[in-house]
């Protein structure tokens, strides 16, 4: 079978489109052939060893896909050879086989597409468990969305429009801006051409927002705790402009207001009945057409480190797909 390999950490340039024996599955797992393969933001990492896992070489990066099984190992119960599935993989979707834990592991709902599929649990997963379980945001409360135009922020603006939220998105072009307004958000701000504090305090009365959504971090994040309205909560998503942000204490204590963090993995891990009721609804939303994943673009096998690259250059909007 085909794969696009990491052989040595580098940029996405340096991965390489070869041929490699085909799977088998081991207890507890299943063979998954490829249909298609989200991108996302650890895939980038993962490649050039910055991630906090490092897979053995060669690998195949590509953590969240969606295909059909086709080898299912002893112990696995609830799937069968020829299951339309989605599985979170951590790596190796890349390829034309990967190799899925049974546990991440999950038939689709009949009718969905497997693009839709590949590009749903990553994102509205981490959005969801943020904003429901981590900020408790309420109907009627301000939610500011950085990065909104990312895989994690384009699914936050959506879910807290679905949740009642009034939804501020931030992005770094007009282009982005306007795919998060026909996603719902009520508000934008250009965080490149406009200040985030003034244009904060202007679109909350000088209020504050209540709850901030930060996948992005860097020079960002203290404006936006400065602009926190009263038991406002910042949330702590990612830090996908690279610097990990020093934020005063006191900022916390003069607003009564709380920094949150949010770790999408370990609450899947930790508490699997909620995060499974979360992927309920989500699917929910999506069955019943209130959900919809905005595909940037699809890249064949070949084209995957192209893929990585929009990404890395911050020009993919909503999802980049790999489909096999
Ligand atoms: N905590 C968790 O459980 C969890 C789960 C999933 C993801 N994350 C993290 O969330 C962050 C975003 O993930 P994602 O999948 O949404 O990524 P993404 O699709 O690449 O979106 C990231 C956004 O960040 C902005 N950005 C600003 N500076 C950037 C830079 N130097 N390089 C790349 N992007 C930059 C870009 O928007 P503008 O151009 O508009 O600024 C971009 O759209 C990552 O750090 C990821 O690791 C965390």
């Amino acid at each position: 079978m085909k794969a696009i390999l990491c052989k040595q950490f580098g940029p996405p340039e340096s991965l390489v489109l070869d041929e490699i024996p085909s799977l088998k599955a081991s207890a507890d797992h299943v063979v998954i052939r490829v249909k298609a393969c989200g991108v996302n933001f650890p895939d980038t990492l993962m490649i050039e060893g910055k991630y906090q896992f490092k897979p053995p070489f060669p690998f195949s990066p590509g953590g969240e896909v969606a295909g059909v099984v086709t080898d299912v190992g002893e112990g696995v119960r609830h799937l069968n050879v020829g299951d339309n599935v989605f599985s979170l993989t951590g790596h190796g979707g890349f390829a034309e086989e990967v190799i899925g834990k049974a546990a991440t592991t999950l038939p689709m709902p009949a009718g969905m597409d497997y693009v839709t599929a590949a590009s749903t649990m990553y994102t509205y997963g981490t959005s969801y468990h943020a904003l429901k379980d981590r900020a408790a945001l309420q109907p009627g409360e301000t939610l500011l969305v950085l990065g909104a135009a990312g895989g994690v922020g384009l699914a936050a603006v959506q879910l807290a429009v679905l949740m009642g939220a009034r939804v501020i998105a931030a992005a770094s072009n007009d282009e982005k801006l306007a795919i998060c307004r026909q996603m719902g958000a009520s508000e934008t701000i250009n965080y490149s051409t406009e200040d985030l504090r003034e244009r904060l305090r202007e679109l909350t009365n000088g209020n504050g927002v209540d709850v901030v959504y930060d996948p992005v971090g860097d020079q960002y994040a203290e404006p936006c705790i400065r602009s926190l309205a009263w038991k406002g909560r910042y949330l702590v998503v990612g830090f996908a402009a690279g610097s990990i942000p020093n934020i005063p204490l006191n900022l916390a204590l003069l607003k009564g207001a709380s920094i949150v963090g949010v770790f999408w993995g370990a609450f899947a891990q930790r508490e699997p009945r909620v995060s499974m009721a979360n992927f309920q609804q989500i699917l929910t939303w999506i069955e019943t057409g209130q959900l919809r994943q905005h595909i940037y673009r699809t890249y064949s096998l070949p084209e995957a480190p192209q893929a990585l690259r929009a990404l890395m250059n911050r020009q993919v909007i909503g999802k980049a797909v790999v489909v096999m």
